[in-house]
């Protein structure tokens, strides 16, 4: 059966880098890329398709029904990969409720319409992409694995843990063909500058403060972001039905460590004196609620599927710096609003 892919959150970071791999890698699917194109949405991140024979853009937001039921019988979906969410924790601290809707309701929305729309059940699957956060927070020891008890902690990561649980309902209610994937923090090209790397390149560009939350002993597990969308490939292709598989980089670092190293990267590239850019640290009030350690076993999708991380974070963040340094005009776009104006004169609602 010819394959009508539904990739949502595909104008973000995460979604762009796995739209651009389907579109390029499997010819013979149609891409349908639907986001609603929020603030961390942004058609530049894969401007490189708008030709592309096997690939269209719908904008549509997940909790809207009706206008979603629409697109999902005119363009005959047949499979589902779910990444649209609104994703950033602080975000979600500061104004919960976009993350319950987008998030709960939304991904509701999309299950409702495999449940209803979806007959021969063996011919489609949905695959919703979510986040180790749901597990909660590590003390020094140990790993999360796909047994461990959900326990998130906050509103962004209960709305995940919400989805999630919603997911397995209808597989086990209704018998919805799905996957899924908890994978550890993602860096890389075209990630908006509010996530702790990004924000950190563009702020040493400019000289300014780099905000430490706490003391910086808080811990993450940092994988590239076009080997997750390697994963993604993996999972929706091999994966078992009905699995969940953890992704992650085996790459645990204490942001200050991070915070540091991106320093020493930044003088570099910017030929400024050594030192330079770590006199910008600054300590700052912690986040509320801060989850202390995120650290993955990817062993299960290793052993069942053999994928692993393919570059050292060495290597993959001096990539991101040299991305980031080479398109100052996307990231100088962000930060000044400009581009939303440009978009919405652009495309047009659904
Ligand atoms: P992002 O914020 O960069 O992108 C999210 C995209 O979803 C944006 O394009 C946005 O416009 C779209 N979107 C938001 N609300 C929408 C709505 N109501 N309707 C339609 N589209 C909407 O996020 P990301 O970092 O690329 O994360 C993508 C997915 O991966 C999320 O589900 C996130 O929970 C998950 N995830 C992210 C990470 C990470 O490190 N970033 C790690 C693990 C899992
Ligand atoms: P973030 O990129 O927001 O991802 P998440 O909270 O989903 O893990 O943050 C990564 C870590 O960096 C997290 O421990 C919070 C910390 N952080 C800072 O110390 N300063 C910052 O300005 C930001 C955005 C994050």
């Amino acid at each position: 059966m010819a394959k009508n892919i539904l990739i949502t959150g595909g104008a973000g970071f995460i979604g762009s880098h796995v739209v651009r791999l389907f579109v390029n890698q499997y010819p013979d699917y149609r891409i349908i890329n639907l986001d609603s194109l929020t603030y961390a949405g942004n058609l530049e991140n894969i401007k490189d398709l708008e030709n592309a024979a096997n690939y269209s853009f719908v904008k549509c937001d997940i909790r809207d029904t009706a206008a979603l039921e629409a697109i999902f019988l005119k363009e005959n979906i047949t499979d589902i990969i779910h990444l649209a969410a609104e994703s950033h924790v602080d975000r979600s601290i500061s104004g919960p409720m976009d993350f319950i809707t987008t998030n709960i309701v939304g991904t509701a929305n999309l299950l409702d319409l495999a449940r209803t729309h979806w007959k021969n059940k063996e011919e489609h699957v949905f695959y919703h992409i979510s986040t180790d956060e749901v597990y909660g927070s590590l003390g020094a020891e140990g790993f999360f694995t796909e047994t461990t008890a959900y326990d998130p902690k906050s509103p962004y990561s209960a709305s995940k843990a919400s989805s999630d649980h919603l997911v397995n309902a209808y597989a086990h209610t209704y018998g919805i063909p799905v996957k899924m994937s908890n994978c550890s923090n993602n860096y890389g090209s075209h990630q908006f500058p509010e996530k702790l790397i990004p924000l950190m390149i563009n702020n040493i560009r400019h000289n300014k403060p780099l905000p430490v939350y706490g003391t910086g002993e808080n811990v993450r597990d940092w994988l590239w972001v076009e080997d997750h969308a390697k994963a993604i490939d993996v999972i929706f292709h091999k994966g078992k039905v009905g699995e969940t598989y953890n992704i992650g980089g085996w790459n645990e670092w204490t942001n200050i460590d991070l915070v540091k190293l991106l320093c020493q990267i930044m003088d570099t590239k910017l030929e400024r004196e050594k030192g330079t850019s770590e006199q910008l640290i600054t300590y700052v009030t912690d986040r509320a609620g801060h989850d202390m350690r995120y650290a993955i076993d990817a062993s299960k999708i290793k052993t069942n599927l053999g994928w692993e991380p393919s570059i050292q974070f060495e290597e993959g963040l001096e990539k991101t710096v040299s991305w980031y340094l080479a398109n100052e005009k996307w990231i100088d776009a962000i930060t000044s609003g400009s581009y939303k104006d440009y978009y919405l004169q652009h495309y047009s609602e659904e």
